[in-house]
């Protein structure tokens, strides 16, 4: 993208030679580290973007097909916000009750569908694997926004992108995940992407039964990534640079029961952050449940509602590359 000082751009045809053209987000396996690092500076040229003229017309003429079969609101709307601020439309699809899936219709034939209709289409499924089912027929990039306890690759590459600006770095970081990691698919997907910067240490913070899938730890094992399991984050929050925190996933237990036994587990309160760095953050993927107290919202380190916003420079960045035009 090149964008000139009005907010316009120069007029470029899609750039169908860039390896970025028409490929499908499905998990953050596929990125190399070069992968983030063009991600993360066109979204830092979006931002900048954005400050200065709130939107161009880079996507004009392109429509975005947004189909989330399980609940969400930021990144069902920062992916609407992302392609109309770059001048493209979106049609939404936020109930699968409402679309032919609740007459039957496989994800096989919804993709082909949208994909008659849009350029691109972004989709978020309770099965793991939905996306990549989407991705072989839908004749355009699918993104995955979530597929189930699965992956959640474009938000990894928001999570990173707020530590690199809130930070200034990812080599070297030490990030502490709270929570329960067996079902947060936003933590399998970071702590597998950081594994591609040099020196990061993994800590994990989470009840017995809601401890790290193990092929995700093997993965990061075998990139020579050190993972430490505590129990309680006041013991490890000395030395965090990134405590990320997650919501128990309700939805995910296969009894109330089970969920009631674990709910509330961790609390993070400003005492818990008195042991921390001054130069650290506080990040959560949203939405929050009691995970985090309200009273932490002020303390400057707490950077869940920034990383929010983070994530729409980055859908920005990542609709404008495989759409041919960064
Ligand atoms: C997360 C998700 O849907 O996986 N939310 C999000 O995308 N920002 C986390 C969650 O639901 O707890």
């Amino acid at each position: 993208m090149r964008i000139t000082s009005d907010g316009g751009h120069l007029p470029l045809g899609d750039n169908k030679g860039s390896a970025w053209y028409g490929r499908h987000i499905l998990k953050v396996g596929q990125f190399t580290r070069g992968d983030v690092d063009c991600v993360h500076g066109v979204a830092a040229e979006m931002q900048e973007m954005v400050k200065r003229t709130g939107g161009c017309d880079l996507l004009k003429g392109k429509i975005l097909a947004n189909m989330f079969y399980e609940p969400s609101t930021r990144t069902s709307c920062s992916f609407m916000a992302a392609m109309q601020r770059l001048g493209g439309q979106v049609i939404p699809i936020n109930e699968a009750k409402s679309s032919s899936v609740a007459k039957g219709e496989s994800i096989a034939d919804t993709a082909i569908t949208l994909g008659c209709y849009a350029d691109v289409m972004v989709i978020r499924n309770p099965e793991v694997g939905s996306a990549d089912e989407a991705a072989a027929s839908a004749g355009i990039p699918v993104l995955n926004a979530g597929d189930g306890v699965g992956e959640h690759p474009t938000q990894a590459l928001l999570d990173t992108f707020t530590m690199r600006q809130e930070l200034g770095r990812l080599d070297g970081l030490t990030v502490t995940l709270v929570g329960d990691l067996k079902n947060g698919r936003t933590v399998h997907s970071l702590a597998r992407l950081l594994t591609r910067f040099d020196g990061v240490k993994l800590n994990y913070v989470a009840p017995e039964s809601l401890r790290m899938p193990q092929e995700v730890v093997d993965e990061v094992a075998a990139a020579g990534v050190p993972q430490n399991t505590f129990e309680q984050p006041d013991q490890v929050i000395a030395g965090t640079d990134v405590l990320y925190v997650t919501r128990i996933q309700k939805e995910r237990f296969a009894t109330p029961e089970e969920y009631e036994q674990v709910k509330g587990v961790f609390v993070i309160s400003p005492e818990t952050l008195e042991g921390a760095k001054d130069d650290m953050i506080v990040m959560h993927p949203l939405p929050r449940v009691n995970e985090i107290a309200i009273e932490v919202d002020a303390d400057p380190r707490a950077a869940y509602f920034r990383q929010m916003e983070y994530g729409m420079y980055v859908r920005m960045a990542l609709l404008a590359l495989v759409l041919g035009k960064a």
